[in-house]
């Protein structure tokens, strides 16, 4: 039973992780300001309920579409800067934080405070937007010592051959956007792996009424 529990109790934090926010007096995600509300009693164990089921018939339905002999997934949290695994990689697929973006650890606080998580990660953080409050000049040299950072420790783990594609959008602060395209290919070629294509799109950033360019590379070894 306590065997089965320990399997189950991923999956129930997960779900819980999804409504979060909704039962909660957090705004949303990306806003931490409290919005007091009153929703029936009983609400957060009726959209458990069904989150649960989601979650459950999902995963027979992927069970069902995927081949039989498919290798179970794996989920490891690394910080990206210092990755390593045991067996080469054919594709790397990935998307950065965008520089100057988000505060992802900020966000997730409410998560944090109910499963637990390890507050020391802060500082592990890449590319976050207050970093660029303290000052333009520091916080893009950490970011492109970042970028070089986890960009060497990925190419490691390719195998000869073997593809890094990244999807990355350029910052917009105050002081102007930051270019996240060249310190990109910089890092690729840095970490020897060679262009193979690229594609830029200007996306309406409706949250800071503006333009943001997003870019996806592909990179080889
Ligand atoms: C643009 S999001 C992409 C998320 C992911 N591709 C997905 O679709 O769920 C960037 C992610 O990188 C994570 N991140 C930030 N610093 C990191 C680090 N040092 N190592 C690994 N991931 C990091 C952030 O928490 C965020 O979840």
């Amino acid at each position: 039973m306590a065997e089965a529990e320990a399997s189950v109790r991923p999956y129930l934090e997960a779900v819980l992780s999804t409504i979060l926010i909704k039962v909660s007096w957090r705004k949303s995600d990306t806003s931490g300001k409290r919005v007091k509300h009153r929703r029936p009693p009983g609400t957060t164990s009726v959209l458990f309920h069904k989150k649960t089921r989601e979650l459950a018939r999902q995963m027979i339905d992927l069970r069902d579409r995927v081949p039989p002999d498919t290798p179970e997934t794996r989920l490891l949290r690394r910080d990206a800067r210092a990755l390593a695994l045991e067996a080469p990689f054919d594709l790397v697929l990935t998307s950065p934080p965008y520089p100057a973006t988000y505060d992802y650890l900020p966000m997730q606080h409410l998560r944090r405070v109910w499963l637990g998580d390890d507050h020391r990660d802060q500082e592990r953080e890449l590319g976050a937007r207050r970093g660029w409050r303290a000052g333009n000049r520091q916080a893009r040299a950490r970011w492109e010592r970042d970028t070089r950072e986890w960009t060497r420790a990925v190419a490691r783990c390719l195998a000869p051959g073997g593809h890094l594609v990244v999807v990355i959008g350029d910052g917009l602060t105050p002081a102007g956007e930051v270019d996240a395209s060249a310190p990109t290919e910089a890092a690729a070629k840095a970490a020897d792996l060679s262009a193979v294509a690229r594609a830029s799109l200007a996306r309406p950033d409706h949250a800071r009424g503006s333009v943001r360019w997003e870019h996806v590379f592909a990179f080889r070894k």
